[in-house]
């Protein structure tokens, strides 16, 4: 088959030759966006009087055609066709005849491609911003059930201070939010028009490269013509942010593993979001959470991988960068999927109230607000922090935990106890002891509730 850059060879290209550098098997994802920037050309090709204006509806006509075959699935891609430019220009060309050959006037693929790449990101980043918002929206709907909800916090796995369970999720809902931000800041990079850079140097046709960013809605345009075809900054900012995104979720999910196992039993995933095990009955699978934090590593690993295609790169476009694209795709549809099942998983995974609590009973996690105790007494904090640590060993060789002490065992170890030490050591007091901006007690989480809320509101 006759190829579109045929002109200047004299033989066939090699079958294994143009497989290997084929991208069509993955980049036909980019067929909408590919004709969507065609469009935008031709109607300034036509508007700056390099075309006439029969020619650029005749091609307007024919591209439209070609879009309603991608949308019904009915175009058919060819390898020897190598990628989604040529096969949709082919296309075109077959539909309108050779009219359409004058589509490519003043352009490349190379300016063309990086076009394709960013109307395709600029989607990608609204609807990741559009499912990261509902994921908080389903944290908040349990946070707001858990007001009262107390849990063991953690540091080093060990228990540490008890705090409300609201409290907990509402650190993803801040750290979701991180993760929108940087998503809705990389969007300014994103929404640059590379369009009219040509190969790598501009075009010898008076073009109106600001009227193309203008139809196409992007806010400016590059401003140097080898940066625009040499750039994928942008993909590398995708895929450290969603890097960072499956980060996150890969933490979440190891605390639902964690809490939905027989020893913490403090959740219990919706039947639909789990799996059985084909020997073991018994077995309730978390499946999801393990995946998506399996998944992580190959998020991180399209990171590394495209860093590692743009080093060293010479400027400007390299057929090494055709590499930009699988993990891209690949980054994509790992976060569609991961995404499109936390919200749904978190609105419906059960929350056992009872075990948290009793959890939080049997534990020493009070254990720094006796030395606060002490401290507001006068006694330096280091000392009373001594002090506590020689209780609670008492306690641990004694089989008790600090609200099982008498007030004759606390005075033992300081003279200072009294018996408000009991009110103290609830674990309602603890928690609500913590009043600080940011802190656990249930006057601060409630606000904390009401600010994501309106922050949600707000978009
Ligand atoms: N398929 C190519 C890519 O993804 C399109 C650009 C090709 N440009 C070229 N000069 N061969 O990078």
């Amino acid at each position: 088959m006759s190829k579109l850059w045929g002109g200047r060879f004299t033989k066939q290209t090699n079958r294994l030759v143009e497989e290997y550098t084929a991208s069509i098997g993955f980049d036909k994802a980019l067929a909408e966006e590919d004709v969507q920037g065609s469009l935008a050309h031709v109607t300034m090709l036509g508007k700056c009087g390099i075309l006439p204006e029969e020619d650029v509806e005749k091609i307007k006509e024919g591209l439209h055609q070609v879009l309603l075959k991608i949308r019904r699935g009915e175009l058919e891609y060819s390898v020897s066709d190598e990628d989604i430019h040529m096969n949709i220009e082919k296309q075109l060309i077959d539909e309108v005849g050779s009219v359409g050959g004058k589509l490519h006037t003043g352009r490349s693929r190379n300016d063309q491609v990086a076009t394709d790449m960013h109307l395709y990101l600029r989607k990608r980043v609204v609807e990741f911003v559009g499912l990261l918002q509902e994921l908080q929206e389903a944290l908040l709907g349990q946070a707001k059930a858990n007001l009262d909800t107390i849990v063991p916090g953690y540091t080093h796995l060990q228990r540490a201070q008890p705090i409300l369970f609201a409290h907990h999720l509402l650190a993803y809902v801040s750290m979701f939010q991180r993760d929108i931000e940087r998503l809705q800041d990389s969007y300014k990079r994103i929404n640059v028009l590379p369009l009219g850079a040509g190969a790598l140097a501009g075009t010898t046709f008076p073009i109106d490269r600001h009227f193309v960013a203008e139809q196409l809605h992007f806010d400016g345009v590059y401003e140097n013509s080898l940066d625009a075809v040499s750039d994928r900054d942008f993909i590398v900012e995708f895929l450290a942010d969603a890097s960072i995104l499956m980060m996150h979720l890969s933490r979440l999910s190891e605390e639902l593993v964690l809490w939905s196992s027989t020893e913490f039993r403090f959740i219990e995933l919706d039947d639909a979001f789990c799996t059985g095990s084909s020997i073991m009955p018994q077995k309730k699978n978390p499946d999801v959470p393990e995946l998506v934090r399996g998944k992580t590593g190959r998020v991180y690993g399209n990171l590394m991988g495209l860093l590692t295609v743009l080093k060293s790169l010479p400027l400007a476009y390299n057929k090494d960068m055709q590499e930009d694209k699988e993990g891209m795709f690949d980054t994509v549809a790992t976060l569609q999927g991961a995404l499109q099942l936390f919200a749904p998983m978190i609105a419906t995974m059960k929350v056992n109230k009872e075990r948290m609590r009793e959890a939080v009973n049997q534990d020493f996690s009070n254990a720094t607000d006796i030395a606060d105790f002490l401290a507001n007494k006068g006694l330096p904090f280091r000392q009373a922090h001594e002090v506590i640590g020689k209780t609670v060993l008492y306690c641990i060789q004694n089989g008790k935990y600090l609200l099982d002490l008498t007030l004759e065992e606390f005075k033992q170890f300081s003279p200072l106890f009294d018996d408000s030490i009991y009110d103290v050591l609830q674990p309602e007091s603890v928690v609500n002891a913590r009043n600080v901006y940011g802190g656990t007690a249930t006057p601060q989480v409630t606000a904390a509730i009401e600010r994501a809320e309106s922050m949600l509101k707000a978009g």
